[in-house]
């Protein structure tokens, strides 16, 4: 008798570890890391899962850096991701959009080789009204015989190592690049794993939606608000709808499926953009490049932006080539 065989998974974890088998330096190193991240997203999910049960909704009263009402949540995603990754010896030090300085882990540089920036909890207005939030990481590799880590915290985009993000949807989808495509799994709560559900995410070449906050437009800069009205009129010969949900990973995340176009332009409140650079665009700008989309702040990639501070911010364009090529050239 032939025993029947459960159709294959593959998780997270085992497409890590195949990921690093490509590279000859891979010690396993970075797949621990990265499941120190899926640990930690598990948690908060779970969290957010029961949060109308438990008290967690609201705000704890507070703000953060960035001037921003803390939500209850906020605080508890960003303890799990620290506690779940402070644990992990190769880690250096761990940027967030909730901590005003960097966390610096007492490690010798042989052994804590990555820097690790995240936003725990993105989109955390939403949290209470029951819509989708996120979390949004990168890593960084610390460069060899580095002694002065704030340098090495301050590299651009275009060194990132690794980034990803997870969406806290009807159901919870954990999306990754470490520079070779990019993947996405979906979270099997029967076997509490994430599971790959999209192998080699591509961003189409073109989409039919936009998504920008249009309350603001009045204050964009001439050709935002030129290239919106083209999008609105069908002068890009196609007819463009509208979709905002003001949780970036969700918005991202219907641009990478769906492609068109996601946009924070400079605002007259936020002369330099409101999202964040190195854990909001940064990130989302490797995965779009790497599936094949762009990701620009103006007449530049987003990628290429030197940062000088862990919490500045950039206007912030991103999707389909055929969209974001047009606005660009509006700068040129
Ligand atoms: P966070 O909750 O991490 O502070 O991020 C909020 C961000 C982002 O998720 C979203 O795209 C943007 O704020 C929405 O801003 P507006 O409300 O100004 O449109
Ligand atoms: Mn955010
Ligand atoms: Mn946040």
């Amino acid at each position: 008798m032939v025993a029947t065989m459960a159709p294959m998974i593959v998780t997270v974890q085992q497409h890590i570890l195949e990921e690093q088998k490509k590279r000859s330096d891979a010690t396993g190193t970075f797949s621990w890391l990265l499941s120190g991240i899926t640990l930690a997203a598990k948690m908060v999910e779970a969290k957010i899962r029961s949060a109308g049960l438990l008290d967690v909704l609201g705000s704890l009263g507070q703000e953060n850096v960035q001037g921003e009402t803390q939500q209850k949540l906020d605080v508890y995603a960003n303890q799990a991701l620290l506690h779940c990754l402070g644990m992990r010896d190769s880690v250096a030090a761990l940027i967030s959009e909730e901590n005003e300085e960097p966390v610096v882990l007492d490690r010798d540089e042989k052994s804590g080789k990555y820097i690790i920036v995240f936003d725990p909890l993105d989109g955390s207005s939403n949290i209470d009204v029951n819509v989708n939030v996120g979390t949004i990481f990168s890593i960084f590799r610390r460069p060899d015989g580095n002694k002065d880590l704030n340098a090495a915290i301050l590299q651009p985009g275009t060194e990132q190592v690794a980034a990803g993000y997870v969406v806290y949807g009807p159901s919870t989808v954990l999306v990754y690049t470490v520079g070779s495509g990019v993947y996405g799994f979906t979270l099997d709560h029967t076997i509490g794993a994430f599971v790959l559900s999209n192998p080699n995410m591509r961003m189409p070449d073109h989409g039919s939606y936009y998504s920008v906050n249009e309350a603001n437009a009045d204050s964009f800069p001439a050709e935002y608000q030129q290239y919106l009205a083209r999008l609105r009129s069908g002068g890009m010969g196609r007819k463009y709808s509208s979709r905002y949900i003001g949780s970036l990973v969700a918005d991202f995340h219907r641009t990478l499926l769906k492609g068109g176009i996601f946009l924070y332009p400079p605002t007259a409140k936020q002369p330099g953009g409101k999202l964040r650079l190195l854990y909001e665009a940064n990130p989302l700008a490797f995965i779009a490049e790497q599936a094949g989309g762009m990701a620009i702040h103006g007449n530049g990639r987003v990628l290429d932006i030197q940062p000088t501070g862990i919490h500045q911010r950039t206007p912030f364009i991103v999707g389909s080539c055929a969209e974001v090529e047009e606005l660009q050239r509006s700068f040129a």
